[in-house]
């Protein structure tokens, strides 16, 4: 949901063109979290001073559309300005937003920089929601400023001029820009990570952050240069004066390529890039330049630490999309999930799972009166699909909360509960609101994501990380069948391991080494599933009946198909089918029938026949070897998908995939972008 991203080259020379490459490059990484319209700043060191000296003005690129479209429009401005695209810089600070609208629909005055006027002197790129940005815009307008744009985000280069214009005006020519952006934050509600610029400090670049992510990357360039012995900070990040390349971004994917040395940079914190310097204050809210004097900030210092992953990861290899590599890539990303938390096998033969992050609370939510499950979309679908198995294996009442729906209401969370987040991002707000909830309430949070360092991550008491791998594509895959298996770890670790249950866990154990296999097999459903959507390709609606544990595969199934694809699809529970939807079946509307064995599989048989005595046009994903069973009167009367049974608690791993498939490949032969939906972003990080 926006992506910010910044580079600074220090005592290196680069050209403006290379400058340019490395933000559109960075933005490009970033362009799935929003991709209706983007900007970046770059300086121009065309005028004079009057002693002679350059002086650099920052100028600002802003374009509707997607990342392609920005960088046509910034080559055809560069050569209508005359801008020397090889002129270099042995110092440069250059800014980039890719944006997903939510304040002013996506035009260039709302894209991001955002500007305080005439000159740039203060220029923001923002990711979040200023929610107080009217009693701001009302204020600033009254000491004279005036808007162009409709978003939040104006107000914060504004506010920024405001303080500077007061500091110097009060005789304060000393006024350093981290003062002047912790003073700006100090008005600042809402979620926000920002980066700023100014013409007033010139290579100079600030970051902060709260809400919102935002990394800083460090690329130390004295093993290049140098043949020396190589210099690297790695403990701490102090003021040196090395040669090196600094980023600022979103997230991880816009960095990895440059380097792995990283800073999570955490809320309040405020991250001054000066001199081949890093320093980073911390946001006390307190009286400053607006109020009284300012107290001094605290200087904070900081590890860096390595990111674990791979250039390769964010690249689309042999794929076309990243939907359909994180769709076949999904053996492996298992595979990781599972890496090192399964045992089998030992002196005491016993199969056991271990999940480190959970070892000092497990036995207390064991305890818990009741585990709510609490998440949003995909990771909610996740969690309502492994359920029944946490039900089953631990004995403990489980519920089900869908994250804003639990804070509009202020549902009960007590703290005899155990709260379990889901989210993908680890980032979402809706999310990270109900933890908030949740945590004020007194319950043990457990977080389930696939973002170390995510603010879901970090908050939460204790949790399980997906290990499932980068995911690109905004239509969530891979995640979520990580989801599920991380899941269901965790009921057999939370499980008493009485004798009644052993041979129950001991399966699941098994099934869960063998689900690679199965998915691979499963995957090889491609072509079948491309002509299927062939067949689909024209149809205004679709319905996906399931049950049991195949609810969650019904609902992640036609949010899938619908999310891409943009066509109407609907999850149901089979069992309401009589209770209304029946009213809607006739010979056009294709109906998927999950009906897979398990205990449920005669209620499914029951549901293909009414549905066929009414005509239904069926589509049935059954147990490989069952089309006789559940076709009635024949395989003619209805289109099987069959797939390889697994445990019953697994088969939606399983299951889902045939549907990942479906949606696929009816988004790229409609001729949809199948990797960056209508109006969809990766990482919801506003309300
Ligand atoms: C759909 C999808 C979304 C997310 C939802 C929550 O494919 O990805 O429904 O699951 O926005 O996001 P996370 O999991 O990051 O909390």
């Amino acid at each position: 949901m926006c992506g910010i991203f910044a580079y600074l080259n220090y005592n290196v020379k680069r050209d403006r063109r290379f400058i340019l490459e490395i933000l559109f490059n960075g933005l490009r990484r970033l362009e799935y979290r929003g991709y209706d319209s983007a900007g970046i700043s770059i300086d121009s060191s065309s005028s004079s001073d009057p002693n002679g000296q350059l002086s650099f003005s920052p100028l600002v690129f802003r374009q509707e559309g997607n990342i392609d479209s920005l960088v046509k429009s910034v080559y055809k401005d560069v050569a209508s300005i005359k801008l020397n695209l090889e002129e270099l810089f042995c110092v440069h600070a250059g800014i980039a937003h890719t944006r997903w609208a939510t304040h002013g629909e996506p035009s260039p005055k709302n894209s991001h920089p955002q500007t305080s006027g005439a000159g740039n002197e203060f220029l923001v790129v923002h990711n979040g929601v200023i929610t107080n940005y009217e009693v701001l815009k009302e204020t600033l307008t009254r000491h004279g400023f005036n808007f162009e744009s409709d978003t939040d985000t104006e107000v914060i280069p504004k506010l920024a001029k405001y303080v500077f214009d007061k500091a110097t005006e009060e005789g304060d020519q000393s006024v350093t820009f981290s003062l002047v952006v912790l003073e700006v934050m100090r008005h600042l509600e809402g979620a926000y990570a920002l980066i700023f610029k100014s013409h007033h400090y010139p290579n100079e670049l600030i970051a902060c952050k709260r809400g919102s992510p935002l990394l800083l990357g460090v690329k130390e360039l004295s093993e290049d240069l140098h043949s020396g012995a190589p210099f690297l900070d790695l403990k701490f990040i102090s003021e040196n004066r090395h040669p090196k390349e600094l980023f600022l971004s979103s997230d991880a994917s816009a960095i990895i390529e440059h380097t792995k040395k990283v800073l999570v940079i955490e809320d309040g914190e405020v991250v001054h890039l000066k001199d081949g310097g890093v320093s980073i204050l911390k946001f006390e809210n307190e009286k400053g330049i607006c109020g009284n004097a300012l107290s001094r900030p605290s200087s904070v210092q900081r590890a860096l630490s390595f990111l674990e992953m791979e250039v390769e990861q964010i690249n689309k290899g042999k794929y076309e999309h990243y939907m359909q590599k994180e769709i076949h890539e999904q053996p492996e990303s298992l595979t990781t999930t599972m890496r090192g938390r399964l045992k089998r096998g030992g002196s005491t033969k016993a199969k056991t799972v271990l999940l480190g992050g959970l070892k000092d609370h497990i036995k207390s939510i064991r305890r818990s009166r009741r585990i709510v499950f609490i998440g949003c979309g995909t990771s909610y679908n996740a969690a309502l699909a492994a359920r029944p198995i946490i039900e089953e294996l631990s004995g403990v009442p489980v519920t089900m909360e869908i994250a804003s729906d639990l804070v509009d209401r202020q549902g009960p969370i007590y703290r005899e509960d155990t709260a379990v987040f889901v989210s993908q991002s680890g980032e979402t707000a809706d999310t990270l609101l109900a933890l908030e909830y949740a945590l004020e309430n007194g319950a043990l949070c457990v977080g389930i994501t696939n973002t170390v360092g995510s603010a879901i991550a970090r908050n939460t008491h204790c949790g399980i990380h997906l290990n499932a791998g980068c995911e690109i594509g905004v239509a969530s895959t891979k995640a979520y069948t990580s989801q599920i298996v991380v899941m269901a770890m965790l009921a057999l670790a939370i499980g008493d391991d009485a004798i009644s249950s052993q041979a129950r866990r001991e399966a699941i154990i098994d099934g869960l080494f063998d689900l690679p296999n199965k998915v691979r097999e499963v995957l090889k459903l491609d072509q079948e599933m491309k002509e299927l959507a062939k067949l689909l390709i024209a149809e205004q609606s679709l319905l996906v009946f399931g049950r049991g544990y195949n609810f969650a595969t019904a609902l992640e199934g036609a949010l899938k198909v619908k999310e891409v694809s943009l066509m109407h699809s609907e999850g149901m529970l089979a069992g309401e089918m009589k209770h209304g939807p029946l009213a809607l079946v006739d010979e056009n509307l294709p109906i998927i029938v999950i009906a897979t064995r398990d205990a449920c599989f005669s209620k499914q048989q029951s549901v293909i026949q009414q549905l066929h005595a009414r005509k239904g046009r069926l589509i049935v994903v059954c147990s490989k070897g069952d089309a006789a069973a559940v076709c009635p009167g024949g395989s003619s009367s209805c289109r099987v998908i069959e797939v390889p049974q697994v445990e019953d608690c697994l088969q939606p791993v399983v299951n889902i995939i045939p549907l990942q498939l479906l949606a696929y490949h009816l988004t790229v032969l409609r001729g949809y972008n199948v990797d960056q939906p209508r109006n969809l972003a990766k990482s919801v990080t506003t309300q």
